[in-house]
């Protein structure tokens, strides 16, 4: 077993204006008035196009595949990128429940650490369920690295 996702404090941003912890890995920033980073917020709206169709809405879960938010507390985050590019299959119990491989979905993998910190943000309870009520502004970096990804 790999290590947990560890203390989700935010140290610092990095430079694409994204919050990192401690470890260099990307988390969530909430504001004593529920303000979120715009990734927290840009996730969950990437959450809800690629990937609640099977894991239920804000990460809750569905009888088809598991709720996120909970895989979260012991999935850190190079396993998290691991299994979202190359999917992953439960084989045991002759159950037939596929996680895709999606590394080569550009509206993934542009929006991975989104995604990430969105779901990171939901297993600590430092957000609500459905859309943040309030978020930061889009850090111009931001809008960069996405058209690069893109390839816009
Ligand atoms: C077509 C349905 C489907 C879609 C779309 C999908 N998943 Fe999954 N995912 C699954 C299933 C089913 C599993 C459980 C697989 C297993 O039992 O091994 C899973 C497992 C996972 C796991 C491992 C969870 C754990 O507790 O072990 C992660 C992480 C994950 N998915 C992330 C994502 C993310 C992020 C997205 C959106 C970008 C996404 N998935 C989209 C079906 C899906």
């Amino acid at each position: 077993m790999a290590e947990a996702p560890g203390d989700p404090k935010s140290v610092k941003q990095d430079d694409k204006g994204k919050y990192v912890d401690g470890k260099g890995d990307p988390t969530f920033n909430v504001k004593p008035d529920g303000t979120v980073d715009w990734y927290s917020y840009s996730g969950y709206r990437r959450y809800t196009s690629e990937c609640s169709v099977c894991h239920g809405p804000d990460g809750e879960g569905s009888t088809y595949a598991p709720a996120l938010k909970n895989s979260l507390k012991t999935i850190n985050y190079p396993e998290f990128y691991g299994i979202v590019v190359g999917g992953r299959q439960n084989l045991g119990g002759g159950e037939n429940k596929v996680m895709p491989a999606l590394g080569d979905n550009k509206n993934v993998m542009c929006y991975i650490d989104d995604i990430y910190v969105y779901l990171r943000s939901r297993s600590n309870e430092a957000v609500p369920r459905g859309r943040p009520p309030a978020h930061d502004e889009k850090p111009p970096q931001a809008s960069e690295a996405e058209k690069a990804c893109l390839g816009e």
